[in-house]
């Protein structure tokens, strides 16, 4: 008598009570990352490659593509484009496939906001954040759902983000993330057949040099300090390298029974903006 679990690359393992657990990590695995040269990209990146999974990813930036990938022990494919054009990502999800001999998994990581607040943004705003977050997410994963499916399964992780399940401005960013929230649910249940799962990471607010809130660190101590009593329960915001290992199990084996969940991983934060509720 033994159970019998159904990992990610679509083979079925016997499970003994007492065996071995056989966990390999991510090593071996094919992991497409979009927006992997800074901040949560990258520490994904860095942390696949160096458990041994070959990896790809892509960034506008060529010199960003090229210092990341000259500072890696391992072969990085990268290619310069905008997520936001749909052919160049698709043709870049082929290219991989086609260079590793298959897909395993895949991260919507690049991400952003576009515009202000609500009555100094107007609609082209709302269509970039729109498309920067959900659109590439969208188009990602469904470029590569025939390599996954190809590979027997796979895994799909989207970056959503604290602001995707909890109200503050700025709220085109918000509605954004909440619906990479739905769009990992409902393609769990759509691609569950073909063995590919479809999670959804919600970072809380982290410190990525130069970008929201280090600059109001460096620029503004007291009101990050007040951000930090009022909303970081733990003291301190969660690091990109700890949301990193979380993104890395979901890409394992050993999350075979997680798909269509929500993981927040923001160290039990409040609101996700100094404004509060
Ligand atoms: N930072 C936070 O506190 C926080 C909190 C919760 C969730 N998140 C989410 O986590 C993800 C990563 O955020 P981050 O702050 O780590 O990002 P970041 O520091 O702004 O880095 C973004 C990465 O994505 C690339 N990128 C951005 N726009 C792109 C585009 N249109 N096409 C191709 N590549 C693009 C950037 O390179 P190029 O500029 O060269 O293109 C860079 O490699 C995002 O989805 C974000 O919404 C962030």
């Amino acid at each position: 008598m033994f159970d019998r679990v159904r990992n990610v690359s679509g083979s079925r393992t016997p499970v003994r009570p007492g065996d071995p657990t056989g966990w390999s990590g991510v090593r071996g695995k094919r992991v497409l990352v979009t927006g992997g040269t800074r901040g949560l990209g990258e520490q994904i990146v860095r942390l696949l490659a160096a458990e041994g999974a070959r990896v790809a990813t892509c960034a506008r930036g060529a010199g960003d593509l090229a210092a990341l990938a000259a500072s890696l022990d391992s072969p990085l494919f990268t290619r310069a484009l905008d997520v936001t054009e749909p052919e160049r990502l698709e043709e870049f999800v082929a290219a991989m496939a086609n260079r590793f001999g298959g897909l395993d998994g895949v991260v919507a990581c690049a991400g952003g906001s576009r515009g202000g607040r609500f009555e100094e943004t107007d609609a082209e705003d709302w269509a970039a954040t729109w498309e920067v977050n959900v659109g590439h997410a969208a188009r990602l994963v469904r470029a590569a759902v025939p390599h996954l499916r190809a590979a027997g399964g796979g895994s799909v992780v989207v970056i959503s983000s604290i602001s995707g399940w909890k109200p503050g401005p700025p709220v085109q960013y918000g509605v954004a993330k909440s619906a990479q929230i739905q769009l990992a649910a409902s393609l769990a249940r759509e691609l569950g057949p073909d063995g590919i799962r479809v999670n959804a990471v919600s970072p809380g607010s982290m410190l990525i040099p130069g970008r929201r809130w280090d600059r109001m660190r460096r620029e503004d101590s007291e009101a990050y300090a007040g951000f930090v009593a009022t909303e970081l329960p733990s003291g301190a915001p969660v690091a990109p390298e700890e949301v990193a290992r979380v993104v890395a199990f979901l890409l394992s084996d050993w999350s075979s029974g997680i798909s269509g969940a929500h993981l927040p991983v923001d160290r039990a934060q409040n609101a996700p903006s100094p404004d509060g509720y």
